[in-house]
């Protein structure tokens, strides 16, 4: 783990709701500091250190679930409603732990379309469709909730176990040909260690409520998908056309091929001085590779 100028520690407690593909890679890592860290699943597993917390029948932790904790991570998405599952059901309770600390894994959505321009934090954001509004709300909330509240606005996460490879492997992979198409990605390891880099410097860095976490380089999906080709020693199908390809896509997919833009990192990686393990999705894609 780079990057760390002093250490969380052993008393430190974090809750991580939402226990999926980002929060159980932040929940591993924060660990392996010493911190302990609990995490929520809708549904009971073996995990000792897992509990069910789901907004939508209003199973809620116990008590002691909460005695001591300083630190909370969510990673849950708005519900159908639009509504954040933590803020609808726990914020009250929230609100009066000792909290030193909460991030909130939002969406590089609520910038909507630039057109293929760079978008940085300062720019108003502008959702173009309804998940987006409901996710800009969402934020707006955890800012308003009086909770020391962080977000972390995030473009595609990939990860070993979490990208192209699958959608090869599975044979879901579709090879979409748009002019001037970029997507911004992200390593989930960047997410946990620049995380974990904010809060182990917050005494020497100035506090910043958004922050976007992206990789350096936007690029075309086509890009993406040949390179993991030839990492399989593979032939790459021949691109569709997105004008052809839309008529089979989903709604939720159509809409991703709708917004183009380029997500800028400088705050993350130039005024705060993060250094990202993933600079870019070949380095990224060259781990899941070797590590799926
Ligand atoms: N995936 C992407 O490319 C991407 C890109 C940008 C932003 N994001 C956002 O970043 C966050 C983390 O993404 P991710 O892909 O790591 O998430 P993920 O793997 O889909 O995990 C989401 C977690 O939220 C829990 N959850 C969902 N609805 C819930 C509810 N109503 N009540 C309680 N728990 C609920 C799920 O519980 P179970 O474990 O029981 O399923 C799961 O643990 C999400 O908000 C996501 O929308 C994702």
């Amino acid at each position: 783990m780079k990057n760390h100028a002093s250490s969380l520690n052993n008393e430190n407690k974090f809750l991580i709701l939402g226990c999926g593909f980002s929060g159980s890679f932040f929940a591993k890592t924060i660990r392996q500091l010493g911190c302990t860290a609990l995490t929520s699943s809708r549904s009971e597993n073996k995990d000792p250190n897992s509990f069910v917390f789901n907004s939508a029948n209003g199973i809620v932790p116990n008590e002691e679930i909460f005695d001591g904790v300083t630190h909370i991570l969510s990673c849950i998405p708005p519900d159908k409603d639009g509504n954040d599952p933590v803020l609808k059901i726990l914020k009250g309770k929230l609100q009066n732990l000792s909290l030193e600390w909460v991030g909130y894994l939002s969406t590089t959505g609520v910038y909507g379309n630039t057109k293929g321009d760079w978008v940085s934090e300062i720019d108003k954001p502008n959702p173009c469709q309804k998940r987006s509004h409901n996710r800009l709300n969402c934020e707006k909330e955890w800012i308003e909730s009086g909770l020391p509240a962080q977000i972390f606005r995030l473009p595609g996460i990939y990860g070993p176990g979490r990208s192209t490879f699958e959608a090869i492997k599975n044979q879901k992979i579709r090879v979409i040909s748009k002019e001037h198409q970029v997507f911004s990605r992200i390593h989930v390891a960047d997410i946990t260690n620049a995380i974990i880099f904010l809060l182990q410097n917050k005494d020497s860095l100035k506090f910043h409520q958004i922050i976007n976490i992206a990789d350096d380089e936007p690029c075309s999906q086509i890009e993406v998908i040949q390179y993991c080709y030839d990492l399989l020693g593979l032939k790459m199908p021949k691109p569709i056309l997105f004008e052809e390809a839309k008529k089979e896509l989903s709604a939720i997919a159509q809409s991703f091929w709708m917004e183009n833009r380029r997500v800028s990192n400088k705050l993350l990686c130039e005024t705060l001085g993060y250094k990202l393990i993933y600079k870019n999705y070949k380095i990224g894609l060259k781990d899941c590779f070797l590590n799926t």
